[in-house]
């Protein structure tokens, strides 16, 4: 389903824009443009994802820092001995090129701690995957990024900027040599101008330092500049960042909007702004209009408003995710000197106590995933394409929501779960109303107040410190008064652990239950005037294709069996929360595994998690199938474990099936094992004597029998067959093709046990950017063109360039017939 890529609104927005050659004959370093510009505007928007060297500094040693710090000085003088690495002259050609997002961490070797805590007990060193960032590694938790950038003669007079999506963390942005920016929060978007350090006409050096020494979480978090840059050329007088609001309501088949444009005019003068405010539908055909006149004072602001309305407004939805586009075109004397886009949707919804959620008037249980930000391969640096991608097999699985746990996600996220259709919880953080910590929250609001998928604020999870207390009352009230006064139209929530009833839960207006989900009966009925939702919810733990505990080897079988004593399995908490229509819905621990937290074991070796309905790569294991099974329409019967055990003869395996059709019938070997019932949300299990052969599940709904489902004793593994998502891809430097490569016996059967060491080869304009298999004891690099494939299946991420071409993928094995496909970038 939706293999499409990115939708074409979005397309048409990116292409839109002006080329790198436009900004900067022979600069390396420019990319395309992206939302917010487009061909006609003088404003320019360009992503800076080449050119990049990178080099790993040194957390308190200034001379293997690069100089900086030394002397004390850096802060002494402007624009001097900040730092060698800021320094025009300094010479980089050691240091490595890079192309953004970028993770260094992903690169550092899995590190056990020197002195491991007794067997048994947790290592805390585990949270973060056990990759070198911290205090105790100041050798590797700190990068340096170095970019020429030549800024053409005529960008005089204009301003410029640059905004980066996030970057992990602790950032000193400089540029010429000065310091020009610093930024703490490692999810947080920030922006900064350049305008006055900037040479215009000359090249410039940007350089960016980044310190990953803290963490913010107690999950794997990456390192160094993993989301996009942006270089943005305004005139003087235009729409600053994030300017558009759009509030947009159903009214029949039409819609309405208040309509709020943020203007600046950054000259001494005073200016007319004439605006003209257009709305494009998802056709892109102009539905409605409207022109004003803003005065703006020198170095003034200002605010084009609207009530704008149209006859015809089709919904954005979870099925048809339609956007429209305001466009606020801005012109000074007659001379344009802007043009500002702004996507959103039309649609309604709403949290009721009673009935849970509704989405454009009709009732939707909120089918969830929680998930981090990482994907295997690449860490933290997750190209745009690939956001997309995760979503799609989200929603393959049925999820319709999606929470960014436990942060701020970047802009490409929810430009998919606005594209797909996802509705999103949207969270900060850090829960606290200190400066810093309400700036990031304004951040996210600001930035994400016109989207259409998000439907909640999240202000805090788990605090524990707080959640129940009257200081935890006192800061979500503040942050609170925060988030309402910048968008009324949402709700906030937070995720709690405990103290339901107390301390922030009655501050919120959604309380989310983090497990506890046989708790939400009870609160129910002594606060029945608050909505509720399973903010986290099963952390049911599951190895990918495994059937027996083996905690030696660190493995947890994927029946719907194990799960830490807070948890529960997906039966146990979906079953609850479906037959009680006033649980708006849940948020599954997790979509995906990620790295660090490696529960149950938390030590050495497993180094990911193994909560996701997926693995790292995105590859099912047998829970994304109950889910499936319940939470899409289309009948589904499926049958595990596989049936190659010869190491179990005769013993007796436990059979299962998630299926939602009406009964189902096993057979082994030719004999039937009983045709059982089917009961709503709930799993069907046989105890069978192993003996070689098959199983078969023969499913029947509505009277009518299903193709049947078989797992049989496969043969050696003769031959890989590989696959990918989509074979047509952009020459842009980021499209990316997610390639799954499986074992095969010699009758074309799933090897579903096979660890083969597979090598990926590439002819043509594309690179292997990243490798998994989805492994939580796997310490094998992920930046590399080689990796076992682990129960029969791996992963490769292939990244274009920047030319197009017919590309070639052959993986191969020893021993085994290798497998092609082919590609081509354009
Ligand atoms: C929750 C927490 C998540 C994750 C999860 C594992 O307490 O909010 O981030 O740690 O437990 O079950």
């Amino acid at each position: 389903m939706m293999g499409k890529g990115l939708a074409a609104s979005r397309r048409a927005l990116l292409k839109g824009g002006l080329t790198a050659t436009a900004l900067a004959a022979g600069s390396p370093a420019l990319g395309q443009t992206g939302p917010g510009a487009a061909a006609t505007s003088p404003r320019r928007r360009l992503r800076l994802s080449d050119g990049w060297r990178f080099a790993l500094g040194h957390a308190h040693d200034p001379d293997r820092d690069f100089g900086f710090g030394r002397d004390q000085r850096t802060y002494a003088k402007a624009g001097m001995r900040v730092a060698e690495a800021a320094e025009a002259e300094f010479d980089d050609a050691g240091w490595t090129e890079v192309r953004l997002p970028h993770d260094w961490a992903i690169d550092l070797p899995f590190t056990p701690s020197p002195s491991p805590p007794p067997e048994g007990e947790e290592d805390p060193r585990a949270a973060h995957g056990f990759k070198p960032l911290g205090r105790e590694y100041p050798d590797t938790s700190v990068g340096w990024y170095r970019l020429p950038l030549t800024l053409p003669a005529d960008l005089a007079g204009k301003r410029l900027s640059l905004e980066f999506d996030g970057a992990f963390r602790d950032v000193t942005v400089f540029l010429n040599g000065h310091i020009v920016h610093e930024h703490e929060g490692g999810y947080s978007p920030f922006r900064l101008d350049i305008t006055d350090v900037a040479a215009v006409g000359e090249p410039n050096i940007l350089t960016v330092r980044v310190d990953a020494s803290l963490g913010e979480g107690w999950f794997y978090e990456g390192a160094g500049i993993y989301r996009h840059v942006w270089l943005v050329v305004t005139d003087p007088v235009h729409v600053p960042q994030w300017g558009a609001l759009v509030r947009a309501t159903p009214e029949g088949d039409g819609a309405n909007a208040e309509v709020v444009v943020d203007l600046a005019n950054e000259t001494d003068a005073p200016a007319d702004a004439e605006v003209r405010l257009t709305v494009l539908d998802p056709n892109g055909a102009r539905v409605a209009e409207q022109r004003q006149t803003v005065r703006l004072d020198g170095w003034g602001k200002g605010q084009a408003t609207a009530a704008l309305a149209w006859p015809r407004a089709p919904l954005w939805s979870i099925e048809t995710p339609r956007l429209h586009r305001l466009v606020a075109e801005v012109s000074v004397a007659g001379r344009p000197v802007d043009r500002y886009e702004q996507s959103f949707g039309v649609r309604t919804f709403r949290f009721d106590p009673r009935q849970g959620f509704f989405l454009n008037g009709r009732s939707m249980k909120l089918l969830g995933a929680c998930c981090h930000q990482d994907h295997a391969g690449v860490g933290a640096a997750v190209p745009d394409r690939l956001q997309y991608w995760r979503i799609e097999q989200l929603k393959a699985m049925g999820c319709n929501a999606y929470r960014a746990s436990h942060n701020p996600p970047t802009p490409e996220l929810l430009d998919a779960c606005d594209d797909l259709g996802i509705v999103v919880i949207d969270e900060t953080r850090r829960m606290a109303s200190d400066r810093a910590a309400m700036a990031e929250l304004e951040t996210l609001v600001r930035r994400d107040r016109n989207r259409p998928s998000v439907i909640a604020w999240s202000i805090g999870n788990e605090e524990q410190a707080i959640q129940g207390n009257a200081r935890g009352a006192r800061i979500g009230r503040t942050m609170k008064r925060l988030v309402n006064r910048l968008d009324p139209t949402r709700p906030v929530t937070a995720a709690l652990d405990q103290s339901f009833g107390e301390g922030v839960s009655p501050v919120v207006d959604v309380l989310g239950f983090n497990y506890r989900t046989p708790l939400m009966e009870g609160y129910h009925q002594r606060v029945p005037g608050q909505p509720i939702l399973g903010s986290e919810t099963g952390s049911t733990v599951q190895t990918r294709g495994e059937y027996v505990r083996d905690d030696a080897r660190h493995i947890v079988p994927a029946y719907d069996t194990e799960h830490p004593w807070w948890a529960s399995t997906a039966e146990e908490w979906w079953t609850i929360a479906a037959e009680r229509p006033y649980i708006a819905g849940g948020f599954i621990w997790t979509g995906f595994d990620y790295r660090g937290e490696p529960t149950p074991f938390n030590r050495w070796p497993s180094v990911a998690s193994y909560f996701g309905a997926m693995d790292s790569c995105g590859f099912p294991k047998d829970n994304y199938w109950f889910y499936r099974a319940w939470w899409r329409p289309e009948p589904l019967v499926h049958l595990f474990p596989h049936w190659d055990w010869p190491e179990r003869l005769g013993e007796t395996i436990p059979v299962w099936v998630h299926a939602n059709v009406d009964r189902v019938e096993l057979v082994v070997n030719g004999q039937s094992m009983g045709m059982k019932d089917v009961v709503p949300n709930r799993h069907l299990e046989w105890a069978v004597p192993y003996q070689p052969g098959w199983i078969e599940a023969r499913g029947w709904k509505d009277g009518r029998a299903l193709p049947p489902v078989r797992r049989e004793t496969t043969g050696a593994p003769t031959r890989l067959a590989l696959s990918a998502d989509r074979e047509r891809l952009d020459a842009d430097g980021q499209d990316v093709a997610m390639l799954a490569v499986s074992v095969l016996d010699s009758r074309g059967r799933f090897s579903p046990r096979a660890n083969e060491q597979v090598t990926f080869e590439i002819e043509g304009p594309a690179r292997v950017i990243g490798v998994g298999n989805g492994n939580p004891v796997s310490h094998e690099a992920d930046r590399a063109a080689t990796r076992l494939t682990f129960n029969g299946l791996a992963q490769a991420i292939v990244q274009t360039e920047r030319r197009g071409g017919p590309i070639t993928v052959t993986a191969r094995a020893p021993g085994l017939r290798a497998a092609t496909v082919r590609l081509r970038s354009t």
